[in-house]
């Protein structure tokens, strides 16, 4: 085989239909012939495709800033193109700014802190669940909206506001700008459930209680108190990361389950290999499929000339592929150890909530595999995000099983 060509000009979209026909395919005809490569989609953007690329992008913020910056447009750093949301910390800032504001999300994201919220992932799985058990049939998008109301719940929103919450980051990250859903999304949902969050930070301020929001409005950076501006910063990024992410790794690993019974079978026959299996599901699926970074001095990087104000892709379910460091990387294997995979990103920023990610996508394919062990899905009624750029994931997954009981009172 010849070796890779560096830095040529590609004819690449992560956004196109083209690519969300087939994103593995498209990733690998690019990481195997060009895997530092340049296009001149959405004004232009380098596309990092090869595990070795990805890696030394993401742990050289000096290089790759993700600050909110003019190149590439408004709104959020981290995407190409840039979708309107506000300001997120600490995922746009950089080092060394950033890391008070790390420390103080880690204090409510580590194991520890998890472990405590055991209880309420097992009540809302079992909630969800038990919502469709007895019918014989579901859409697991809807018992797939676990994530998103412990998230907001954990948190001290209205968890009444769930649904609302994972549809508006879920269409401002993968909805068609122009298109009305997406339009409603950031006119509507927008500012009313921005302001529905100012309003919950400012109670707590007045009135802390035992949550997320009341702990961030306590907190101090460099000896001054945090604004609110600030909380709502952090607020809402959590808000996004745990909505999406997770429900899409959950959904996909499911239908794959579907495709694969013996596997299936060995999960619900060993509920102890679920742990790894989740790692290696998070590696084949990487529900987050790419984030980007802004050049901030000019570089020489992997033999390509990169120019202050570039803007760079960083595949992480492309780098997941690359056999150099996975063998067999195209095959799901529910044993594979280690699996040093790139779906929480790698380096400074490195997903915040892995932990809590892992323990719900467990508590939900567990249950699933316990309560529903034979679930059929309609295959051909499958429907996919109409963007697989960023996150990836299925609007809708018919599902048929043998019904079985309810587990919690009919009016928990
Ligand atoms: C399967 C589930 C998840 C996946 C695949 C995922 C993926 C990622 C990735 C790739 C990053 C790196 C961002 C970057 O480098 O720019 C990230 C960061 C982050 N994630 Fe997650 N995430 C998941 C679950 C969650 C959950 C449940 C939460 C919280 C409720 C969360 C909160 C965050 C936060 C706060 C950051 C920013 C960290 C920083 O900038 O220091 N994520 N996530």
């Amino acid at each position: 085989m010849s070796s890779p060509r560096r830095c040529p000009a590609i004819d690449f979209d992560h956004n196109s239909q083209t690519h969300a026909d087939d994103t593995v395919g498209s990733y690998r005809d690019i990481r195997t012939s060009t895997p530092v490569a340049w296009t001149e989609a959405h004004g232009g953007y380098w596309v990092l495709s090869d595990y070795s690329s990805v890696f030394d992008a993401a742990r050289d913020d000096e290089t790759f800033s993700s600050r909110r910056l003019p190149h590439g447009g408004e709104g959020l750093a981290v995407v190409i193109p840039k979708t309107p949301m506000h300001r997120h910390i600490p995922i746009e800032l950089d080092p060394p700014e950033f890391r008070t504001f790390r420390k103080i999300v880690n204090q409510i994201t580590a194991p520890a802190a998890v472990k405590r919220m055991q209880e309420m992932i097992d009540h809302y799985t079992t909630w969800f669940i038990d919502q469709v058990i007895e019918s014989g049939e579901c859409d697991f998008v809807d018992v797939i909206g676990v994530p998103a109301i412990v998230t907001v719940d954990w948190l001290g929103l209205d968890p009444e506001d769930w649904a609302r919450y994972a549809r508006l980051h879920r269409t401002t990250l993968n909805g068609l700008p122009g298109t009305p859903a997406f339009q409603h999304a950031v006119e509507v949902d927008m500012p009313q459930l921005s302001e529905r969050m100012r309003q919950t930070i400012t109670a707590r301020r007045r009135e802390p209680t035992e949550d997320v929001i009341s702990y961030l409005v306590q907190q101090e950076i460099d000896g001054r108190p945090i604004t609110d501006e600030e909380v709502f910063a952090i607020t809402e990024l959590l808000v996004a990361g745990g909505t999406g992410t997770t429900a899409s790794l959950v959904g996909q690993a499911l239908v794959w389950l579907y495709q694969h019974q013996d596997v299936r079978r060995t999960l619900i026959d060993h509920p102890e290999k679920l742990e790894r299996a989740v790692e290696e599901f998070l590696r084949y699926f990487a529900p987050t499929q790419a984030l980007a970074r802004t050049v901030v001095r000019d570089v020489d990087f992997h033999g390509c000339p990169m120019r202050t104000g570039d803007r760079v892709l960083l595949s992480w379910a492309s780098a997941n592929r690359d056999e150099s460091t996975f063998e067999n990387a195209d095959e799901i294997d529910i044993e594979r150890w280690p699996n040093r995979h790139t779906s929480f990103g790698v380096g400074v920023h490195r997903c915040a909530g892995s932990h809590l990610g892992r323990a719900m996508s467990r508590a939900l394919i567990g249950q699933v595999l316990e309560r529903m062990p034979d679930y059929s899905i309609d295959v051909q009624a499958l429907r996919r995000y109409p963007q697989q750029g960023t996150n990836v994931g299925f609007q809708s997954i018919p599902a048929r099983f043998t019904p079985g009981p309810r587990r919690l009172p009919a009016d928990a």
